[in-house]
């Protein structure tokens, strides 16, 4: 179990619970296509940001496998929310868990969630005590391939159109790194 004591600080950067409050910063960049292209979700519209947010606002702790952390990564001084980093308790058995982020489009660029994402590396293999964390995406998500790269995260998989999103069939790599290679990069 981990309930971690939020907010957690980085160098530049401040992770924290979503609120109510950060509904329209939601729909303004998971709103958009260009985000959820890769994604499994569509962009949030007015209507389904409203559920979306309530989920984020609850996923503050993995005190169960299947359990969710999603926090906002904000900058410390404006506060301003440049995007969301999650990590996803898959297994308790075989303690694995994966990770997930998106950006706003006018933060990128920037290594913000490389920083908010090597946090929860951090907190899953050092809190939770994960064996190993894995990196799901869209074969053509090159973006989001450099960050679990940059992360140290090795590709073991590329899976070919094993899923049909959006409307067309798509290759999908599995990123992983294992609790003992994570300690040793460290
Ligand atoms: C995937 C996504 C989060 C990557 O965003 P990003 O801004 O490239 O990632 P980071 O914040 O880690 O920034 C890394 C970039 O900043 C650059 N950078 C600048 N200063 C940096 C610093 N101090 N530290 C690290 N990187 C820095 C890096 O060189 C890198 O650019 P490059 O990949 O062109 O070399 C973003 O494209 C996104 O939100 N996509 C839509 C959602 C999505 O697909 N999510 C992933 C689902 S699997």
């Amino acid at each position: 179990m981990l309930v971690p004591d939020l907010p957690l600080r980085t160098e530049r950067l401040v992770l924290r619970a979503f609120t109510a409050t950060d509904l329209a910063v939601v729909r303004d960049y998971r709103g958009r296509p260009e985000v959820t292209r890769f994604l499994y979700q569509e962009p949030y519209d007015d209507e389904t940001v409203r559920p979306a947010i309530d989920r984020m606002v609850r996923r503050t702790a993995l005190r169960a496998p299947g359990d969710v952390l999603q926090l906002a990564v904000t900058l410390p001084d404006s506060g301003v929310v440049v995007g969301d980093v999650l990590l996803n308790w898959t297994s308790g058995e075989h303690r694995q868990g994966e990770i997930g982020y998106a950006a706003h489009p006018d933060h990128t660029g920037r290594g913000y969630v490389t920083e908010a994402a090597r946090e929860l590396l951090r907190l899953g293999f050092d809190g939770l005590g994960l064996h190993r964390i894995v990196g799901r995406l869209d074969a053509r998500n090159t973006a989001s391939a450099r960050v679990l790269e940059r992360l140290g995260m090795r590709r073991e998989a590329h899976l070919r159109e094993n899923e049909f999103v959006k409307g067309e069939w798509t290759d999908e790599w599995v990123y992983a790194l294992l609790a003992r290679e994570w300690r040793a990069a460290a």
